[in-house]
């Protein structure tokens, strides 16, 4: 995904850049009276089921569930900013930026083999001898319960045993190689739940392969960030919880304002970061009630535009951000791609296989997904845009459904789990499962760049 010849600099910052934007899209959402006061690290990545499809599938499409995430997340104010520089104000508009084009996405290289391959043209086959899962959720005490399927009671385990195959290479990573690849190492994830998601996974592939699990530590620095460190390996697997990845503001009179502008403060902590991984776009496209600003603003001064300009103007501020604080020779830039959501007329109730390509029904807005290209392939910093929708909108089966838990934080009563149109999550992924291979894709893309390098 990164094979277009570009300067690791170049692909580096087009993946910081987006983390941003999600990083503030999730603060605003926060704090809503509605739900209790979730467990400081739970509530991240709670999803609320208001709205939910009316049928399953094959019932034609119900209007869009268009805000399934309903975090209730207190703004938190940022550290003392010690050297108290804006980290993402825009600066003057320059369209002159074509000079330093970054890395268009491109096919991932194959790492085993050394081949070139595009990692993520291939085919899901299951395949329960291949070492999948990577470890069990019994294993890795710091998984969520949102997301342990079959401790919640999922009877079926196909889903644990798919393999992505990509056609004419092969993407096997075993959890020795991740923890390798971790060594002396920072990996940062900044993004929304679906970004937790996927640290969860790392964090738990690295975690079970430890010869001394005992050597390890969670830590939780504030609200919106996590480490996990493996301390034998002077590895860490970090997580910052920025939804919009531009900054939302809990103004005076407890009105929120997204900073199209800026990017929080406390991202200045990730900097120097040997890998980063961004993500948003969920949160941009939720209405009414569940839109988590209050208002928009540039310059200071309150702005009203359509929700694409603003989602255009954030990554903008974020591939800036990138381009003057990554520095590309020290610091990985992934962008990852909208995860897909299975509500609607292809909804993952009671499914437990894949589907095929012909079956999908494309889910995000296509506008959206074009913004965040254009902005990476303009960055002046490499970044790779870790492409997964398309391999993930197969998943179907992958998602926690009804075994996930509900706004206190338990697994769904049999009572509830018997109103899936009102608790199913459709959203996030099963772990172990699906983001593991999300992680694996990363990591192959991680090896080839090392290999290019020594
Ligand atoms: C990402 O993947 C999708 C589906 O495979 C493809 O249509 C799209 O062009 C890819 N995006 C980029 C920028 O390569
Ligand atoms: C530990 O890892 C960090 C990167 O996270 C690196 O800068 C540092 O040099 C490493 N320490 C040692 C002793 O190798
Ligand atoms: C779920 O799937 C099973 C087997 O495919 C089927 O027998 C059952 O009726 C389905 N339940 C619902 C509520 O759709
Ligand atoms: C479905 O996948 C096959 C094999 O990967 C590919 O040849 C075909 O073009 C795809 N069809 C669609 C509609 O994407």
């Amino acid at each position: 995904m990164d094979s277009v010849a570009t300067s690791p600099a170049q692909r580096w910052a087009l993946c910081s850049l987006l983390c941003l934007c999600l990083f503030y899209a999730g603060l605003l959402l926060g704090s809503r009276p509605f739900f209790p006061t979730p467990r400081p690290w739970e509530h991240f990545s709670r999803a609320q089921k208001l709205l939910a499809p009316s049928a399953p599938r094959p019932a034609p499409p119900p209007p869009p569930p268009a805000a399934a995430y309903h975090h209730d997340h207190d703004v938190v104010a940022p550290p003392p900013d010690a050297g108290s520089r804006d980290l993402g104000r825009e600066e003057q508009e320059d369209d002159d930026e074509g000079l330093a084009l970054g890395s268009a996405p491109a096919p991932a290289p194959a790492w085993e083999d050394g081949r070139e391959c595009d990692l993520l043209d291939g085919s899901w086959v299951h395949d329960p001898a291949a070492g999948y899962p990577l470890y069990q959720a019994a294993e890795c005490p710091f998984l969520s319960d949102q997301v342990t399927c079959r401790r919640n009671g999922r009877p079926d385990a196909a889903y644990e045993q798919w393999r992505w195959q990509p056609r004419g290479c092969s993407a096997r990573f075993r959890g020795k190689e991740a923890l390798e690849q971790c060594r002396n190492r920072r990996l940062v994830f900044v993004g929304d739940s679906l970004n937790r998601n996927m640290w969860e996974s790392l964090a738990c592939i690295i975690y079970t392969a430890l010869p001394d699990r005992s050597r390890t530590r969670i830590e939780d620095v504030s609200s919106e960030y996590r480490i996990f460190r493996a301390l034998d390996y002077n590895c860490s697997v970090e997580f910052f919880w920025s939804p919009f990845l531009v900054k939302l503001e809990t103004k005076q009179d407890q009105t929120k304002a997204l900073k199209l502008d800026q990017l929080p403060t406390m991202l200045k902590q990730v900097i120097g970061a040997d890998v980063l991984v961004f993500n948003t776009g969920h949160w941009w496209t939720h209405t009414g009630k569940l839109r988590a600003w209050d208002h928009l603003e540039r310059n200071g001064m309150l702005v009203e535009m359509e929700g694409e300009e603003a989602f255009n103007r954030a990554l903008r501020t974020w591939a800036r951000w990138v381009d003057h604080n990554i520095h590309p020779t020290r610091t990985r830039v992934f962008f990852r791609s909208i995860s897909p959501e299975h509500k609607s007329a292809n909804w993952c109730y009671n499914q437990s296989t894949p589907i095929t390509n012909e079956t999908i029904i494309p889910w995000f807005p296509k506008s959206l997904i074009s913004i965040v290209e254009r902005n990476i392939q303009s960055m002046k910093t490499p970044a790779t845009y870790l492409n997964i929708t398309h391999l993930s909108e197969l998943r179907i089966d992958a998602h926690p459904s009804v075994y996930t838990t509900n706004r206190d934080g338990k697994p769904l009563s049999t009572e509830q789990r018997q109103q899936p149109i009102i608790y199913a999550d459709c959203s996030h992924w099963c772990l172990p499962g699906l983001p593991d291979t999300w992680n694996v894709l990363l990591l192959a893309s991680l090896m080839r760049y090392s290999s290019n390098v020594h």
